[in-house]
């Protein structure tokens, strides 16, 4: 379905962006595919949902990485976001966080947003990122087809990551990206 679809841009995330990307998260754990949370873990306290993205955004702003949106109309269609690990060691290495908001889903949001995070990291020189990390649900085809289509790798694999409410466990993929 990609390609035929809403017509949007992508742009850097902003503070004022954070009750959007709230909506889109609330929105997505509702539906409850590909991802750990559940509307219980959210709560029902949308202030301080709002100010973890906005302090998240914070952090990524003061160098800790980058976080970027796509915006379709006058709605955020879904967000990127690619954050250093904060050990000196660990520091070449950043963790990937990908969604996008239901009704967008399909039409190459997601792919579009990886491209140009990956285009972020690849011009990063402080120090330069050599490795990508993104934890995915072996049960999401879209997101692990996505992945692979940009050079990520499955690493491992944690059985019994997850259990959902009819007793079934879900297991979970450690992908990377190894950059030159
Ligand atoms: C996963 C997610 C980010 C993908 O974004 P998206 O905008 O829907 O995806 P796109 O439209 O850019 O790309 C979809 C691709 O997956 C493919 N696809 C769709 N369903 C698929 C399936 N069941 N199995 C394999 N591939 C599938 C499409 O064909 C397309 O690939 P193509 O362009 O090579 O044909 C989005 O669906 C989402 O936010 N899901 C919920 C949260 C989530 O899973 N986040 C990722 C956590 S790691």
């Amino acid at each position: 379905m990609s390609g035929a679809g809403p017509e949007f841009h992508v742009r850097p995330a902003e503070p004022a962006d954070a009750p959007a990307l709230r909506e889109i998260e609330r929105a997505v754990v509702d539906i409850g595919a590909g991802v750990v949370l559940t509307p219980e873990d959210l709560g029902d306290d949308d202030a301080c949902h709002e100010g973890r993205f906005a302090e998240k955004l914070g952090r990524l702003a003061a160098g800790t990485g980058c976080s970027l949106v796509a915006v379709s109309g006058q709605r955020l269609a879904g967000h990127v976001t690619l954050e250093r690990y904060k050990p000196v060691r660990l520091r070449h290495a950043a963790l990937l966080d990908l969604a996008v908001a239901p009704d967008f889903q399909g039409h190459g949001v997601g792919q579009r947003l990886l491209r140009d995070i990956l285009a972020w990291a690849k011009s990063e020189a402080r120090p330069p990122i050599r490795r990508i990390q993104a934890n995915v649900l072996a049960d999401n085809e879209r997101a692990i087809h996505i992945y692979q289509g940009f050079g990520f790798e499955i690493e491992g694999t944690r059985k019994r990551f997850l259990q959902i409410a009819d007793g079934s466990f879900v297991d979970d993929h450690m992908m990377a990206l190894v950059m030159e």
